[in-house]
């Protein structure tokens, strides 16, 4: 009695395994291949033996009619005969084990207490304690969905866990009746900046192109619709692909198949059938490097094949065969350190293979450029983040050869492609005319300049003359205007003498003040015709004034052309439209007039070193003070600034250090706006560097300045370490002793002028 109920329960629970119905496996069970099957709670899939002759352990659609396996365990080592099994061992181990009970298949995980498998409504089957929480994928052990065969599901992640270093990819099945693992794969490849790639073994035949934050760059018709959405990680952690759908109705698939082309099939009830809702690759152009390095794909093309602009066929006699392997080679080398490359737009671009190129989340477009522009192995940026209000951010780099371009006729994105200055459009420069405004600014600061130059040279000159006529009533005049004969040596000024002022004043009238300066009040004038004046006359008081003229009796009096919007800034925003608003900064705004005017009046930051500290006073020193106006203006800070990056440095020694690092770039000021002209910015940087050499003859004279500004292209020496490069210096402490106005002065041609 006891030992029959004995041997009926051995039985049971050895021999014959409960029934499974379940979404569950226990330790306790086992699944025969004698139609057992789990099915998920809500219906969704099932999980069970499939195969003729050969048996494996799948997972299929239990509500598709069309029997569709998602995912098979035993791929590589399927059954013969319908004896095999799947269980689960006490330590949470499945095994699928043959008529002998030879394990042919075995999942690893780490071991469990009391383990149970079970089949998840989304398709994924997984390993967990027994008591923990179906719905916490922390609490699976093992998963189906970290081993996928040729099939992603929604949900699924196709790519890389980088902690662990699983890679979850795709592989095509060899037939329609053998799983067994094909040549086609599809991977996350996460060197550079990821990308998802198709294979033929180790040939990669199709990229998705990197992800700019709606879509892949490759797959410009990708969207998210109401009932399926698309999302690509990149983090410390992980990267992968992953897509989700809104709509319990809608199923659909990823695959990779058998062809080697990859899938979205989206299942028709009425039809019943699975219908390519999408595929890839699909046309030439798909092909990877279908046109060679440099080289870009146009479907519509006739060849297909064509060189980026600026490049030409490395192999022109296989190129007219067609045969574009070779690809394309630069026309003319990137002039890197010379600043003068600029960048061609490539519209609807499939970005180029990313595997080697760099991401800086932290830039801007704008600023991309910058750092394009400053790194010589750069040879393209684009956004990486096109999402962003459409002009995009973040920065993806490239430096090397651009390999595997194409273009489509709707969707693709904007790569900056870079090029010598010999290889630009000029038309198509969009700087152009932003480039015109930067020229006309630094023109009138050098103007300005030339005016206080052409002045201090007369001064000199009339020091010497006084000294042997002892005249009184001096009134000089420096006027915009060159002798360009004399290449600045010299430069010839009119005179005039103290009654045509009085009259052009009308007798230095009240109504004839613009305002009162540092040095004494300023006048408007007319000297006849169309020729305004602005008249600043000494104040007496004046200390600095007196320092510097001390030699001088009576009257002293600086002649300008007027300018009828009172300072350079006025005109300047006159000119610039609402783009240029950021140059405000770097012409003194409103606020910041009177700092600097006392700046110049009273320190020693525009002084060159030999006036400074000798007293010595040249043509070439004004140039040193015109080279530290053109760096403050370019960017936007003070010489006697401290920069966080290298605190003990002013202006001019940080300008040095960036332009020694080949960083030059990074001077210019942040704020400046889209597509400025950085071969301008850098040109300006270069002439303000030469301006500043610590030796005069270093220095390039005024009027060289001037051409090498407005010169575009042309070839500028290298600068040296200029002088004062440091914050602190025994010229510090005197500084504070020097006597600095109050008063502000609007005008600041005219300070500039006091400042000698
Ligand atoms: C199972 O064992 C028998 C007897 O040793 C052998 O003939 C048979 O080939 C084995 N089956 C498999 C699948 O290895
Ligand atoms: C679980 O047990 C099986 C043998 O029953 C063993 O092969 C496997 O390594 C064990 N797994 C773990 C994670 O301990
Ligand atoms: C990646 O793998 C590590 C180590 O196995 C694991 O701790 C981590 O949870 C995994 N990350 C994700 C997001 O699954
Ligand atoms: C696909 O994944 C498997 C398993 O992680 C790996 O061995 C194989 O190299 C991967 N293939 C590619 C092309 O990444
Ligand atoms: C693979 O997909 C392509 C594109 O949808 C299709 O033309 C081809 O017939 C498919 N190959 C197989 C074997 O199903
Ligand atoms: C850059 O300018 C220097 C002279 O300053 C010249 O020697 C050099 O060839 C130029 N570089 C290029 C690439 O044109
Ligand atoms: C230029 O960019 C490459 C790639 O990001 C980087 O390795 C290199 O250090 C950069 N060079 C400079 C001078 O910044
Ligand atoms: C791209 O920009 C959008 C909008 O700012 C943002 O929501 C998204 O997270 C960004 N994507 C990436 C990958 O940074």
């Amino acid at each position: 009695m006891t030992s029959r109920f004995f041997l009926v329960y051995l039985l049971s629970s050895t021999l014959i395994s409960p029934t499974i119905g379940g979404d569950i496996l226990s330790p306790d069970q086992s699944l025969t291949d004698n139609g057992q099957t789990l099915i998920s709670t809500g219906g969704t899939f099932q999980l069970g033996f499939f195969g003729s002759g050969k048996r494996y352990v799948g997972i299929w659609y239990s509500k598709v009619s069309v029997r569709t396996i998602v995912w098979v365990a035993n791929r590589r080592q399927p059954i013969t005969g319908t004896s095999g099994s799947l269980s689960i061992k006490t330590n949470g181990t499945l095994v699928i084990t043959d008529e002998n009970a030879t394990v042919v298949w075995y999942s690893s995980s780490r071991a469990l207490a009391n383990p149970v498998a079970q089949l998840l409504d989304n398709g994924n089957f997984v390993v967990r304690e027994s008591g923990s929480n179906s719905n916490d994928p922390n609490s699976f052990v093992w998963q189906s969905f970290d081993f996928p065969t040729d099939t992603l599901l929604p949900g699924m992640k196709l790519g890389w866990n980088l902690t662990s270093g699983l890679n979850r990819n795709l592989t095509a099945w060899t037939s329609d009746s053998d799983p067994a693992p094909s040549e086609y794969t599809m991977a996350v490849d996460v060197r550079g900046y990821p990308e998802i790639f198709l294979w033929s073994q180790t040939t990669r035949t199709w990229r998705t192109g990197p992800w700019n934050g709606l879509r892949f760059s490759g797959i410009p018709e990708m969207k998210t619709y109401d009932k399926l959405s698309f999302d690509f990680v990149v983090n410390r952690d992980e990267v992968f692909y992953s897509f989700y759908v809104h709509d319990a109705s809608f199923i659909t698939r990823l695959i990779v198949n058998q062809s080697g082309i990859t899938q979205r099939l989206v299942w028709i009830e009425q039809s019943k059938i699975w219908n390519a809702f999408w595929f890839a690759p699909k046309d030439q152009c798909d092909k990877v490097s279908q046109c060679g390095p440099n080289g870009v794909c146009d479907p519509n093309g006739s060849p297909i094949c064509d060189c980026l602009k600026g490049f030409r066929p490395q192999n022109p006699s296989n190129w007219d065969l067609r045969d574009a392997s070779e690809g394309c080679r630069r026309q003319t080398a990137l002039d890197c350190r010379n600043g003068t490359d600029g960048f061609v737009t490539v519209s609807g671009a499939k970005l180029p293979d990313t595997s080697s190129s760099v991401v800086d989340w932290s830039l801007s477009l704008e600023q991309c450029r910058t750092v394009c522009l400053t790194n010589c192995s750069c040879t393209a940026y684009a956004a990486a983040n096109i999402s962003v209000g459409g002009t995009g951010s973040g920065c993806i780099m490239w430096t090397t050869e651009l390999a595997d371009l194409r273009v489509y006729t709707n969707g693709g994105q904007d790569l900056s492609l870079r090029l010598a200055a010999a290889d630009l459009d000029s038309e198509s420069n969009p700087s152009h005319r932003r480039h015109i405004v930067v020229i006309i600014v630094v023109l009138a600061v050098m103007i300005t300049l030339l005016a206080t130059t052409a002045f201090c040279i007369r001064r000199r000159r009339r020091k010497k003359k006084r000294r042997s006529t002892s005249m009184s009533g001096n009134i000089s005049f420096s006027e915009r205007y060159i002798n360009e004969g004399r290449e600045g040596k010299d430069i010839d000024l009119p005179l005039f003498d103290l009654g045509t002022i009085v009259d052009a004043t009308n007798n230095f009238s009240v109504h004839s003040k613009l305002g009162e300066g540092g040095f004494g009040p300023v006048y408007k004038g007319n000297l006849g015709g169309e020729q305004e004046i602005a008249v600043k006359r000494l104040s007496k008081t004046s200390v600095q004034g007196l320092d510097e003229f001390k030699n001088e009796d009576g009257e002293r009096m600086l002649i300008y052309e007027y300018m009828p919007n009172r300072s350079l800034d006025a005109i300047l925003f006159d000119k610039a439209k609402a783009g240029l608003l950021d140059w405000r900064r770097r012409i003194f705004g409103g606020d910041e007039t009177e700092a600097n005017t006392r700046r110049v009046v009273g320190t020693y930051g525009y002084m060159s070193p030999e006036y400074a500290m000798d007293g010595v006073f040249s043509v070439k020193s004004d140039v040193f003070s015109f080279g530290v106006l053109v760096l403050e203006i370019v960017s936007g800070k003070r010489n006697r600034g401290v920069y966080h990056s290298a605190p003990q440095l002013n202006l001019l020694g940080y300008a040095w250090s960036l332009w020694k690092e080949g960083r030059a770039s990074e001077l210019v000021d942040e704020s400046m706006g889209y597509s400025f002209p950085m071969a301008e910015a850098l040109r300006c940087i270069q002439v303000g560097l030469l301006c500043v050499q610590d030796r005069p003859d270093h220095r390039p004279t005024m009027s060289s300045a001037v051409v090498m500004l407005g010169s575009d292209g042309a070839v500028l020496p290298q600068p040296r370490q200029p002088g004062f490069v440091a914050t602190k210096g025994l010229l510090e402490s005197d500084s504070s002793t020097s006597k600095q106005d109050s008063v502000s002065v609007n005008d600041m041609s005219i300070t500039m002028a006091e400042g000698r």
